[in-house]
């Protein structure tokens, strides 16, 4: 019997990751992966790489049962908003109605008591799906290599941030989704299992000579106060209370207050059998979007 595995966030940096991986491995004529889409400018994204949208907008909760019909496992993504809270509850909810088993939920790496909204939203959406019965697989990534990466397309001869010299860890959106693949077509494996990601940790300003070295070109650190990421983050869009949120914690990590952030795992290497992606690797990989980036922005 063809097993459907809904993927939530597909036009995005991790759910991207895990349904591009998801449909190599199923060639396997028994897994379907279907992508969420959202529009239909998004649907045709996914289409052109081969994948198979279905119509899921959280924020029309009518699309979210027929989307979950015969899905048995769900990766579950939301985005940078206070709102994946509801968005949560409501895929949970059509979920259960629907008969989904497995949920691997993309959550965040912080202390179980943290004290900073987001990272707290994202542990009591663990605890919702564990309390609802579901069997799970609960991913926490620290700092995404991919995030910072597409900042320094724009501009490669410097990277901005705000946690001044600490060492803070890392994870590839291809080393989460090989994680979260890994689950989605094995659940009897990783059941009741917490996964945090993140596999080497760096300063900043190792990260600009990390870049220096692979570019053959200086690239500069240039570190801001954590107090300015707030206003910065706002002029981009992000939604409020999320934004505030997020400033919070970047402030607490340049203050030393957040130890785990530097933490480093081998749950990569465990769960997968490979040996992670680390920033050296990354660069050497995708090093060739600098060039055509660059010619891009040139015209
Ligand atoms: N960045 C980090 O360093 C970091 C670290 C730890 C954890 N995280 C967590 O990672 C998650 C974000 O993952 P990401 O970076 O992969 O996200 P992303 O690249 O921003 O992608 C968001 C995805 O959600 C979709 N989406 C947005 N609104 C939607 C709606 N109303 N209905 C259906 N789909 C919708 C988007 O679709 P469209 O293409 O249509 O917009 C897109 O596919 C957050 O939960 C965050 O807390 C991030």
């Amino acid at each position: 019997m063809t097993r459907r595995i809904l993927v939530t966030g597909a036009t995005g940096t991790v759910g991207g990751a895990v349904i591009d991986l998801l449909a190599g491995a199923s060639g396997l004529k028994e897994i379907q992966p279907l992508g969420a889409a959202r529009s239909e400018d998004s649907a045709e994204r996914l289409r052109k790489r081969g994948l198979m949208p279905v119509h899921f907008d959280y924020d029309s909760p009518d699309t979210l049962r027929p989307a979950l019909k015969g899905v048995d496992a769900l990766f579950l993504a939301t985005g940078y908003s206070v709102d994946m809270l509801v968005h949560s509850k409501r895929l949970l909810d059509a979920a259960k109605a629907e008969g989904v088993r497995h949920i691997v939920h993309l959550g965040a790496l912080a202390e179980e008591d943290t004290p900073h909204a987001h990272f707290a939203w994202h542990q009591m959406v663990e605890r919702v799906i564990e309390a609802m019965g579901f069997s799970y697989t609960h991913l926490r990534p620290n700092f995404f290599i991919d995030t910072v990466w597409a900042g320094f397309r724009q501009r490669p001869d410097r990277v901005v941030h705000f946690v001044g010299d600490r060492k803070v860890s890392w994870i590839s959106s291809d080393d989460m989704a090989a994680v979260a693949v890994e689950a989605l077509l094995h659940p009897e494996r990783h059941a009741g299992a917490t996964y945090p990601l993140a596999v080497e940790a760096l300063s900043f300003g190792e990260i600009a000579e990390v870049l220096s070295e692979i570019t053959e070109t200086p690239v500069a650190y240039r570190p801001r106060p954590a107090s300015d990421l707030l206003p910065i983050t706002l002029k981009q869009g992000m939604e409020q209370t999320y934004a505030a949120s997020l400033s919070e914690g970047v402030t607490a990590i340049e203050a030393g207050r957040m130890p785990i952030s530097g933490a480093v795992y081998d749950t990569v290497q465990t769960v997968t059998g490979r040996q992670p992606i680390g920033w050296r690797a990354f660069a050497e990989k995708r090093k060739g979007e600098l060039t055509s980036a660059a010619t891009a922005s040139a015209r």
